[in-house]
Parts: structure tokens; C-alpha cells; sequence
């Protein structure tokens, strides 16, 4: 038994999401796209479980959060793609990928064929046994990538109340993670093998501005160390965590961020890989003409820096599906993917963004207080490159982008940084 169609998005994520508005935007017909997914539900935005998700009161649930609602676009419902005649198989994982033959087998063993296939797998959490640490199938142990994930998370949080949790790894699932069981009235420590938290972006400044809100908050942090194993009662359940310094933690629940896999397995020997990625052109084409990748498995040429990156961002997600989508359906029309790196997060009651690449000198600005608008610039060979601010308005962000896209020469630090914002707003 078998379907055919004519494009076929393998993944059913933020990627997706973006690529099947795109899709019907350009005119695709009733019955030509099909969206194959292992997760139960629509695609919808990611970034919202570690969010609005987590809160106690009023906490975001589907279908609130569908995509395309992130970038204030339609919110595609499931009655929304029956609308548009896009089959969305859903609950149903794919097995293996014949790109010869264009063809995908899925768990319940249909083939699917395809005229064009867009992977749009994203990614996985590295789980703690790739570290040589048992224990991730407790009950009270959890990572944070799907909904079935949230849910559990959501679960677990409630079950914690005043109880002590550990979080392990102190980039952005730890700290969004950390912030909402402060939120929700558990007590908090971070493990991190750093020196500080967000350690691939945050400058020491940076870091310590948000660690000592969270510490006033009643985090504690244990740096420059790494778990080593669980203590667990008699019914596996996790009652500590044990730290590579001797030291050990009691938990009544734990949260795992140690950074993502991308879904690449499928097509291992297929097709070209880059960077732990699939390799794509500007057009988001593989080294097969009839396969494009999107999202976090897609490792693409960025214009601006001459090189060829792997992003793991939602905004990078989104806009790679546009792109993809326009140059399928209208080649000739379709430029080269010129991306802007960009990157935002959300804790309590700070919210940043981050446009560029962070390499060579940095320049802080600002009030580095609570409530304030503040940031950095990065400079590399006398052009800024990368710019930080935390508090902006929605037109400061803007502003920031811009700048950050034109590479402007910086002829004096000093002046730099007592330009602040000021320099971005006057380029
Ligand atoms: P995505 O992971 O969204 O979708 C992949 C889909 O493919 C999933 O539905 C998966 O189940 C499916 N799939 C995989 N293999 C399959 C198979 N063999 N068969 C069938 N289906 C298969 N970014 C940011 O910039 N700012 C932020 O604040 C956040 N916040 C955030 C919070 C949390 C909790 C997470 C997990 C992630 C973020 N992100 C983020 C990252 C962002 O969400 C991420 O970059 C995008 O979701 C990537 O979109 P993709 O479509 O590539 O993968």
C-alpha cells in the first residue's frame, strides 16, 4: 500500500509549520503536500514548553501556541491544513528514506513517494547516558523537547511543590527551565561545567548580571563540575544527584539541558553532511536536487560571515521553511538565503536577543541592572558583528538587526561604548 504526493515534509516541527503556510501561499494545490510526524499534534512553536507552558496559573496550552503565531501569523489548527487539503500524518514516526527511489517508509509500514522532500526532523535532547550517567527513564527526571516532554515536566512540577530540584546544564532549556520552578515555588540548584551560564553566547558580564537575579531569587549555582550519577529509592525514583566534586544534591525532581542531536540518522550515506548537519545550498538543497532540509538539521551557507553554519534557533527554523518553500515553487524568483543570525530568550521578567556572530572584541552598554536596557557589541577586525540587548523595544531590535546585517566599522571602542544604543540608532 502506498500514497504519493507531490511535496513531502518529513518532521512535523517549527520548520514545518512555517513551510506548509508558506506552501499555500504560493498556490499549492488540494492533495499535494503531506506532512509526515511522530508527535501527536500539529506543529506548533517549541520555544512556548519551556515558557508560557511551565507557568502555575493560566498556563499556555494547545492549540494557542500552533505555528505560525510566534512570527504574528496564522495559527494553523489541524481544521486549518484539512482547509487546505494538506494531508498532516501525524503519530507516525518514518523508518527509512529510499532518495533513489523517492520513496519513505513510516512506522506503519506505508510507502510514501514524493516529487520533492523537505527533511525538517530538527533535532533531539542529548540524553545523560551518552555521558556514561544512568537514570534518564526515572519519573521524576526530565528533558525538555517535545510536548510529551512538557507534559511530563508540567506533571512532575507539580508534584514538587517546595521540594528541591536540580538542573543540569546552564544554557537556555536550564535557565528558562530554572526560572519557571523558581516561578513555581521549588527550590533550585544549576550544575554547569563552566564558569558561567549560557557559556557558548554570554559574555562573564553578561552572565553574572542575570546569575545574581537569580541567585537573589534563591538559585544556587555549582560551577565548573558535572554529575556523575543518581541516588534513587526503591522505586527508581532519582533522591539525589551526585557531583563529580564529591558533593551531592538532594532532589525531588531534576530537569536535563545538555544540548540537542540533529535528526540526521535517516540519511546518513545519502547524502552530503556538514557540521553534524545535512549539507544545503542557498536554496536549502541538498546534494540531492530533490531534497531540501530546514530548521535545525540544516547546515547552510551564511552570506554574511563566507561560511557554512548549523543553527539550532527558531527564528533560523522559520525563515530556512520560507526559503526552501519559494525556491521549489518559484526558482527563478528565489535569491540566495541571505540569513542574519538571531537568537532570543525569555526568563522572568528579562528578554533578549542576540543578532550576529559573537567572535573578536566585545563592548558592554548600558545600565547592567534589573529592568534596564542593556547589551554588548562584538567588534572583529574593526566591524561590529554581533550585537546583545536585553530590555529593547520592539523597534531598538529592529534597529539592532539592521546594524548587525551592515557590518559598520568601528573606529573607536571607547566611543563605542559610550554610544551604547545610541551608535546602532545613528548608523
Ligand atoms: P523541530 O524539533 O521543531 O521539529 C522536528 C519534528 O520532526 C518533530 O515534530 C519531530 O518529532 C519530527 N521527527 C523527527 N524525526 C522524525 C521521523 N523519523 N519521523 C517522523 N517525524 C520525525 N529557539 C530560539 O531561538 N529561542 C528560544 O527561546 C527557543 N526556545 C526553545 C525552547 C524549547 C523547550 C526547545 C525544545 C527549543 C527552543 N528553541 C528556541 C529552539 C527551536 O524551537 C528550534 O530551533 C526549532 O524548533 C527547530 O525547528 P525544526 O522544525 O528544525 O525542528
Amino acid at each position: 500500500m502506498g500514497r504519493a504526493f507531490v511535496y513531502v515534509i518529513l518532521g512535523g516541527g517549527v520548520s514545518a509549520g512555517y513551510a506548509a503556510l508558506e506552501f499555500t501561499r504560493r498556490g499549492v494545490s488540494d492533495g499535494e503536500l503531506c506532512i509526515i510526524s511522530d508527535e501527536p499534534v500539529a506543529p506548533y512553536e517549541r520555544p512556548a514548553l519551556s515558557k508560557g507552558f511551565l507557568l502555575p496559573e493560566d498556563p499556555t496550552r494547545l492549540p494557542s501556541f500552533h505555528t505560525c503565531v510566534g512570527a504574528n501569523d496564522e495559527k494553523l489548527t489541524p481544521n486549518w491544513y484539512k482547509e487546505h487539503g494538506i494531508e498532516l500524518i501525524l503519530g507516525t514516526r518514518v523508518k527509512s528514506v529510499d532518495l533513489k527511489r523517492m520513496t519513505l517508509v513510516s512506522s506503519t509500514g506505508e510507502t510514501i513517494s514524493y516529487n520533492f522532500l523537505i527533511i525538517a526532523t530538527g533535532a533531539r535532547a542529548m540524553k545523560l547516558e551518552e555521558f556514561g550517567v544512568e537514570g534518564s527513564d526515572a519519573e521524576n527526571v526530565c528533558y525538555l523537547r517535545d510536548l510529551s516532554d512538557a507534559n511530563k515536566l508540567a506533571t512532575v512540577i507539580q508534584s514538587s511543590s517546595n521540594g528541591n530540584a536540580v538542573v543540569i546544564g546552564g544554557g537556555y532549556i536550564g535557565m528558562e527551565c530554572a526560572a519557571s520552578l523558581v516561578i513555581n515555588k521549588i527550590n533550585v540548584s544549576m550544575v554547569l561545567p563552566g564558569a558561567h551560564c549560557m557559556a557558548r553566547l554570554f559574555t562573564p558580564k553578561i552572565a553574572a548580571m542575570y546569575e545574581d537575579y537569580y541567585s537573589a531569587k534563591g538559585v544556587k549555582f555549582i560551577k565548573g563540575t558535572v554529575m556523575t550519577s543518581f541516588e534513587f529509592d526503591e522505586n527508581q525514583k532519582v533522591t539525589a544527584v551526585n557531583l563529580k566534586d564529591g558533593s551531592q544534591l538532594p532532589a525531588d525532581m531534576v530537569v536535563v539541558g545538555i544540548g540537542i542531536r540533529p535528526n540526521i540518522s535517516l540519511f546518513e550515506g545519502q547524502l552530503a553532511m556538514e557540521k553534524g548537519g545535512i549539507k544545503v545550498n542557498s536554496k536549502m538543497q541538498s546534494s540531492d536536487s530533490t531534497v531540501y532540509a530546514i530548521g535545525d538539521v540544516a547546515t547552510f551557507p551564511v552570506k554574511l560571515y563566507g561560511e557554512m553554519r548549523r543553527l539550532e534557533h527558531v527564528d533560523s527554523a522559520r525563515k530556512s521553511a520560507r526559503h526552501a518553500v519559494s525556491a521549489i515553487m518559484e526558482p527563478e524568483n528565489t535569491g540566495e538565503f541571505d540569513y542574519l543570525p538571531c537568537f532570543y530568550s525569555r526568563f522572568f521578567a528579562f528578554s533578549w536577543q542576540f543578532y550576529g556572530d559573537h567572535v573578536g572584541e566585545v563592548v558592554h552598554f548600558g545600565e547592567y541592572e534589573e529592568g534596564k536596557v542593556f547589551g554588548a557589541y562584538w567588534v572583529k577586525e574593526g566591524h561590529l558583528v554581533g550585537t546583545f540587548l536585553e530590555g529593547g523595544t520592539k523597534e531598538e531590535y529592529e534597529t539592532i538587526s539592521k546594524v548587525t546585517q551592515l557590518k559598520p566599522v568601528v573606529m573607536d571602542m571607547e566611543e563605542l561604548e559610550r554610544e551604547g544604543l545610541g551608535f546602532a540608532e545613528r548608523v
